[in-house]
């Protein structure tokens, strides 16, 4: 028999992504419709644009061999030019009045890259990570595996409840344990999983409030903006970056997943400029660059307009996508039953049952969903163990992002089936194998 092989501790403190088990079921069970993976729109993936920028990429030798080679850890320095001038450009501004220039902007191998470095560049095992709560798994999963303790904020429709944070922040010096508080997570346009977007007016109280407990040692904000572009009503609101005029304190991460396609898989990041060097530092010792022929892709299709031809396309499949869920919704549930949340953009719609419904994996809700033939999450993958008391379990978030429009309306009438169901709640429902 072989040895066992040596993990190491940040093997061990590493789980399994909850949502490799819904990924599963979609695949394993064709008739499902999962409203529970974050995947996008499948009909609108940009093929014909990309399949023209790279033939002309690739028909040009000397462009094709600088596209085909490694590319810089940094990278494409006229990508990060674009980028940096379209980003404060979103907020109305110049680089020069935020101090940026496009030696603080680094592209990234999706902004899930951008998420992992920040953590491995700030946080030392017990070192101290606030999220909103619920807020994205898969982010409190990375600082997990890094031995970091995450600590949670609750929102409302204005997004995370500065009060509370404020609060927290209060206590966190009481016990002496803020000198270990090192970052703060915020989705602040259309929260995955919640749909909620952070207001203006909480968004200056925010740096604020992060600005004045940065005394002896910088607390940053990590804001990750991953579904800006894709604003579906309303004007668009600065981000906490176009905020930060001294750019002492916000990290900006972006994607090109959602508005673009993400088997591209590279996002970029605007950041504070001496923590550069430190992230290249990592990011050379993770892949000393993200992928160079994507990068020359983008820059191509930002340049010749297809990019924001694409975005404005995709605004409207998905509004069109949103409004059957929230109208599918109000028919199939009363308000007495769930509360649920209307996003102005992004892909999801967070669910809060009444009367102690549980959503969790083995709960009856759950079994009569799969029966009925439907996916959703359970809200407590969302939420951080033990950080706010007890997990809320009667929470679910909805992705409008690849079912079709008819698809949602029947994921809809499923879900009110199976919550009907398991209200009756004396028939034991069986798992879908098939
Ligand atoms: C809020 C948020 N951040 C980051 C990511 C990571 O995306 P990617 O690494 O593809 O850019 C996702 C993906 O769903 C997300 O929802």
């Amino acid at each position: 028999m072989l040895p066992p092989i040596h993990l190491s501790t940040r093997s061990h403190q590493t789980a399994d992504q909850p949502i490799s088990y819904f990924m599963q079921q979609a695949v394993e069970n064709p008739r499902l419709i999962s409203l529970a993976a974050g995947l996008v729109d499948a009909e609108s993936l940009p093929a014909a644009d990309v399949q023209a920028a790279l033939a002309d990429i690739l028909s040009s030798p000397a462009h094709a061999r600088a596209a085909l080679q490694y590319g810089t850890t940094h990278g494409l320095a006229p990508l990060r030019e674009q980028l940096l001038l379209r980003t404060v450009g979103l907020d109305g501004l110049t680089p020069a009045a935020l101090s940026l220039s496009a030696d603080d902007v680094v592209i990234t191998t999706g902004s899930q890259q951008l998420l992992y470095l920040m953590g491995e560049l700030l946080l030392d095992p017990g070192d101290i990570g606030i999220a909103e709560a619920p807020s994205y798994f898969v982010y409190q999963g990375t600082l997990t595996s890094l031995g970091a303790r995450v600590l949670s904020v609750p929102m409302d429709e204005e997004g995370m409840d500065i009060d509370a944070l404020a609060s927290l922040l209060a206590r966190l010096e009481r016990t002496g344990e803020v000198k270990r508080l090192r970052m703060l997570y915020i989705c602040d346009y259309f929260q995955n999983p919640t749909g909620r977007t952070l207001s203006v007016r909480r968004r200056r109280q925010l740096l604020d409030l992060v600005k004045n407990y940065s005394r002896t040692q910088r607390i940053l904000i990590l804001e990750d903006a991953a579904y800006r572009e894709l604003r579906y009503d309303g004007p668009d609101l600065p981000s906490l970056k176009s905020l930060d005029a001294d750019n002492s304190t916000v990290i900006l991460g972006m994607t090109f997943s959602k508005p673009l396609a993400p088997g591209l898989k590279t996002g970029y990041a605007i950041l504070p400029r001496d923590l550069m060097t430190p992230l290249l530092r990592l990011k050379g010792c993770h892949d000393f660059g993200s992928n160079n022929l994507t990068q020359h892709l983008i820059q191509r299709l930002l340049a010749d307009g297809s990019y924001d031809r694409h975005v404005a396309e995709l605004c409207q499949v998905y509004r069109a996508k949103r409004d059957a869920m929230l109208e599918a919704l109000s028919e199939e549930f009363d308000a007495s039953e769930v509360k649920w949340t209307h996003p102005d953009g992004g892909m999801y719609v967070w669910l809060a049952f009444a009367g102690g419904v549980n959503t969790g994996p083995d709960s009856t809700l759950m079994r009569a969903a799969l029966h009925e033939g439907v996916l959703y999450v359970p809200g407590q993958f969302c939420h951080v163990n033990g950080a706010n008391g007890p997990v809320p379990t009667h929470e679910a978030r909805l992705c409008f992002g690849v079912a079709s429009v008819p698809e949602i309306r029947e994921a809809i009438q499923r879900l009110g089936r199976a919550y009907r169901s398991s209200q009756a709640g004396s028939r034991k429902l069986p798992v879908l194998t098939s």
